[in-house]
């Protein structure tokens, strides 16, 4: 994959991320517009996305068109440039401007990455010059800089593939998910690349089936042996098919390692308690909060209840009755064998290792 490292105004295009399994790239800049492919058709339709208006990018984060804890940090600093431009922001991040951040910041509570990309732009010195343009500039280098860590996570993590390794995962967490590559998934793939057998158990990942919609697709296209599970059978998995090691992404990981991601990981991180498998977190040092010392500091955001009750436009349980929708749970730092990042392997004592490597 090449990457550019663009610098240039508004109208000018990124150059394309060139994957060479084909994968698209899940978000980029052409022509003064934001382009991303709408996760919500895959796999059946692989529709493309544009506008110039930073509320499109908005909703596209809340309704899971792009998502994916690095991916909706990307969308927020382009989202953020959009509203610069439209602001016409020119040397400071006036009151408009701010208030165009906070709906950014706002779409989604848990991942971290939106945060920490947001106090980045924030620390920008844009005095004299257009805010737009130095928020493009910086998103660009983002998207470049998101990519490299994916491809660095992948590299770290080879020494922890063992060959023939059989590996279960949940959600997704590959390159649309990501800027280009992925976290647990570009692990997998640079564990395949390197010539090693892997093979994958992709848990479907209920309600919004990430996993057989996105995961299923990707390793499919870039020929992985895999089989998809419903995320009930991923204990049967483990026992029957000697499950190697768990590998999973992470929205936000706090000071003391606890991982907040996809509802239904803390079940498998205390799964591989029971059966001695190492359970891993592939995350870059963007989704690491050390403002939030445990778990308790990480806000779970909960959707809404039709995510459960219908899939798409078919309704799958009676109306009217209650539902608790909690997107993201909390694995314990202790369930967790190590982080692979971009800036190496941290293990225990995950609140010296992780200040150490992050801080
Ligand atoms: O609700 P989603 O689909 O955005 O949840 C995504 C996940 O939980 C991923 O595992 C996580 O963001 C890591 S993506 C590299």
């Amino acid at each position: 994959m090449t990457s550019s490292t663009y610098q240039g105004s508004r109208n000018n295009s990124q150059k394309v991320n060139l994957d060479p399994a084909g994968l698209p790239d899940p978000i980029k800049w052409v022509n003064g517009e934001v382009v991303i492919i709408d996760q919500t058709r895959l796999p059946l339709e692989e529709k493309f996305l544009r506008s110039k208006n930073y509320r499109d990018v908005c909703e596209w984060i809340k309704s899971l068109r792009i998502r994916g804890a690095p991916a909706i940090g990307i969308a927020a600093a382009y989202a953020s440039a959009l509203a610069a431009f439209e602001i016409g922001s020119h040397g400071k991040v006036d009151a408009r401007l701010e208030s165009a951040l906070r709906e950014i910041n706002d779409t989604r509570p848990t991942a971290v990455n939106i945060r920490n990309i947001l106090a980045r732009l924030g620390r920008l010195d844009v005095s004299g010059r257009s805010v737009g343009d130095t928020f493009l500039n910086e998103a660009h280098k983002i998207l470049a800089e998101e990519i490299e860590s994916c491809r660095k996570i992948g590299q770290f993590g080879l020494e922890l593939v063992p060959d023939d390794a059989v590996i279960l995962t949940h959600c997704h967490t590959g390159g649309l998910a990501t800027g280009g590559y992925g976290t647990a998934l570009g692990m997998i793939r640079a564990a395949h690349e390197a010539g090693k057998k892997v093979s994958v158990f992709a848990d479907e990942t209920r309600p919004l089936l990430q996993g057989a919609r996105l995961t299923a697709w990707e390793l499919k296209k870039l020929g992985i042996e895999f089989k998809l599970i419903v995320d009930g059978a991923s204990g049967i998995t483990m026992k029957k098919f000697k499950v190697n090691m768990v590998v999973v992404g992470a929205d936000r990981i706090a000071a003391n390692g606890d991982t907040a991601n996809k509802v239904g990981t803390y079940n498998l991180s205390v799964l591989c308690k029971a059966h001695s498998i190492p359970f891993y977190v592939a995350a870059p040092a963007s989704s690491f909060d050390l403002s939030a010392a445990s778990g308790e500091d990480i806000p779970i955001e909960e959707r809404n209840s039709d995510e459960i009750t219908s899939f798409r436009d078919c309704r799958s349980a009676p109306e009217g009755i209650s539902v608790y929708a909690p997107a993201f749970d909390v694995s314990p730092a202790d369930n967790v064998a190590a982080f692979i990042t971009e800036k190496g392997i941290i293990r225990k004592p995950f609140v010296e290792n992780i200040k150490k490597v992050i801080g």
